[in-house]
């Protein structure tokens, strides 16, 4: 049985690595003679339509950045820019639709310089230097970065645009743009200016609040400086429990652990809570984290992973992906989902050791150029594993109702979640009230998950109908507001009206950005949330909410149907019976 060797492979991994170094990403974006394709760190946007740019450029400094940006005004293209790590899973960083005349700006090598302030406890960076980089370097200076996202794969550049974030909230809270107290960006000017200019922003001025999570859309950001902390440790503990009331326990434990989050296993009815508090420097304990999702992984078992998943999606076999679900579950439990007591292993809880080496993780990313073998699970150059990933944002009681009602679909049948529980389950976490306007406008509870994505556009995946479900009770019912870089098209719908200062946005980027540079149509699409055109098959890769089975796969048997627990959801239901009957 495919699942079982699969499940074999995936237990020997998670208990004995094959290897402790990976291949780096390649380049996200490919140049020959003719032209230059942007990609994602994943090979796959959120639509399928390649991002083709006519040229990229590299600036190394603040004088290039600013060069590069005045040229393209000057020659009114459109511009957009883009890390060298693009992690963004919406194609915001691509210029143009391939038509207009557009430039790409990579910071990929506009990221040399970290100047730490010891006195006033900040550090500033261009915005191409790597969230790694920066932590290393504040950790040795004896400061420490209090909020980052999970995975180190990223640029402080695209970290604040996004509104990207760990979890707390506590003090100035999980997401780094709350930790940006001042930037240096390149925005257009007149002519007589030189096309180009470069300001500072600092907290209080109009524009601070529309460049901090600006997604592309406003300008290009130069240095970020951010807020440091004397440097200290964080003791870590997973609790796990039965999932009969983390929807009331969540506020809790948000409040008393400073960097709490929970993952839950749904078809496991499990939920595993992260008792994450600051410790003192002096306490005992030197391990970290290397979270198990983002250890590298070799080649064989990655695309074993993937075949068994085809294998299982072919068969329509919810209980092949259940046996592996809760098999796997037990593995990572063991191995405390890649928290180590020391540089080799788990020995036990809590596992103590500094925030540079606790609060993001991403060894698949570092490179030996001996070893071949293995990568991050998701690099497209191997037969690997290939997802969506939904994240909505929550007021708290609007997410305990949420809970609710997706317990309830889950409670029809458990085994519809298995496919979400073998990407890691869905994880919570907490995001503060933030004056950004396009961050969040109270204190906000975070949920993600990840679920399969077919290779080709048209196929179905099982149970879609029920992470459909979820999706729009998520959207569209509970009101949730989608994370800017993650998600399926459909989450953007109604967007405009989620972000209460939307409209200061708008404004501020016609000021300063009056030509409208730094918009594309695939940026617009996703800001504007505006339903698209409905094509056959649409709803399958989340590009619309089904109204006809067209929308869904009727030659396979997936047929529009209402939601079995939010009825006014449109979702593709596979239907074994309709399909005999034609
Ligand atoms: C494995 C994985 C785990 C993740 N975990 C988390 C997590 O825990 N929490 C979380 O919130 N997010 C998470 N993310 C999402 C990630 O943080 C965001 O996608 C982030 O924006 C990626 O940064 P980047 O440097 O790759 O940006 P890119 O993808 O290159 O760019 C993102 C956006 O920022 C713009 N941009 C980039 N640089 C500049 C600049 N200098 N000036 C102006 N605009 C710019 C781009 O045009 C684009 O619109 C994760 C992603 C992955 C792949
Ligand atoms: C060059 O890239 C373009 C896309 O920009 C592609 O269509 C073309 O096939 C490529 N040519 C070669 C020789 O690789
Ligand atoms: C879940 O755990 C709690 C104690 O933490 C217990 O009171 C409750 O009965 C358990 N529920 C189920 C369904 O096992
Ligand atoms: C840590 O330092 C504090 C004083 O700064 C002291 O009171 C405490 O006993 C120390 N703890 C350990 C474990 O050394």
């Amino acid at each position: 049985m495919a699942t079982t060797f699969t499940t074999l492979l995936l237990l020997l991994t998670l208990l004995h690595p094959f290897t402790t170094t990976a291949i780096p990403p390649a380049s996200p974006v490919q140049c020959n003679g003719t032209g230059c394709v942007l990609s994602n760190a994943y090979g796959l946007w959120n639509v399928r339509t390649p991002c083709t740019v006519p040229s990229v450029l590299y600036p190394t400094t603040e004088a290039d950045l600013l060069a590069a940006v005045a040229t393209a005004i000057k020659s009114n293209l459109k511009l957009k820019l883009v890390s060298a790590f693009s992690h963004t899973i919406p194609n915001l960083a691509c210029p143009s639709t391939g038509d207009a005349a557009a430039v790409l700006i990579s910071t990929a090598k506009y990221n040399t310089n970290v100047d730490i302030n010891v006195a006033e406890r900040t550090v500033t960076v261009d915005a191409g230097v790597g969230l790694r980089d920066v932590i290393d370097k504040v950790e040795a200076a004896g400061m420490s970065l209090v909020a980052a996202p999970y995975w180190e794969g990223v640029s402080v550049g695209g970290v604040v645009s996004t509104g990207s974030h760990g979890s707390s909230w506590w003090g100035k809270g999980g997401a780094v743009h709350d930790h940006v107290v001042a930037m240096r960006l390149v925005v257009p000017a007149t002519r007589s200016e030189g096309y180009a200019k470069v300001v500072t922003v600092l907290a209080g001025d109009p524009l601070f609040d529309a460049a901090r999570v600006s997604i592309g859309m406003i300008a290009a950001i130069s240095k970020v400086t951010l807020s440091l902390e004397p440097r200290f440790k964080r003791s870590i503990t997973f609790s796990f429990q039965n999932d009969s009331s983390f929807e009331n326990d969540f506020m809790d434990l948000a409040k008393t652990h400073e960097f709490a989050d929970i993952t839950w296993f749904p078809s496991q009815h499990q939920a595993m809570y992260r008792l994450d508090d600051r410790v003192p420097l002096n306490t005992s304990g030197d391990g970290f984290n290397d979270f198990i999702g983002f250890q590298s992984t070799s080649m064989i078992v990655s695309t074993a992973v993937r075949a068994s998943e085809q294998v299982a999606e072919k068969a329509k076999s919810i209980k092949g992906k259940c046996s592996l679900a809760s098999t796997a579950l037990g593995a990572k439990k063991l191995v405390a989902f890649g928290l180590k007591n020391n540089k080799i292993m788990f020995t036990g809880y809590p596992v103590v050791g500094y925030q540079g080496k606790m609060q993001t993780s991403g060894s698949c990313l570092h490179s030996s150029s001996l070893d071949l073998l293995s990568s991050c699970a998701w690099d497209p150059r191997i037969k690997g594993v290939k997802f969506y990933e939904t994240t909505a944002i929550f007021s708290p009681q609007k997410f305990r109702d949420f809970i609710q009602d997706v317990k309830k679909l889950r409670d029809l049948n458990p085994d519809n979640f298995c496919g979400i529980d073998n990407y890691n389950g869905m994880m919570i976490r907490f995001v503060k009230r933030s004056t950004a306007y396009l961050g969040q406008p109270e204190d906000s509870v975070v949920i993600d998950f990840n679920y399969f994505r077919a290779n080709d556009a048209m196929t179905p995946r099982l149970s879609e109908d029920v992470w459909e479900e979820v999706e729009q009770m998520a959207f569209f019912k509970h009101g949730a507001r989608p994370h800017w870089a993650k998600n399926r098209k459909v989450a953007f719908l109604g967007v405009q009206e989620k972000y209460p200062h939307m409209s200061q946005f708008i404004a501020a980027k016609k000021k300063v950005d009056p030509q409208g540079g730094f918009s594309s149509p695939w940026s617009e699409e996703i800001f504007l949330g505006k339903e698209a055109h409905k094509e056959d098959g649409c709803a399958l890769e989340g590009q619309c909410v089904c109204s006809e089975d067209s929308h869904c796969s009727p030659s396979n048997g997936y047929f529009c149907k209402p939601g079995l627990v939010y009825q006014e959801a449109r979702v593709c239901r596979y239907s074994s019976a309709a399909t005999a009957m034609e």
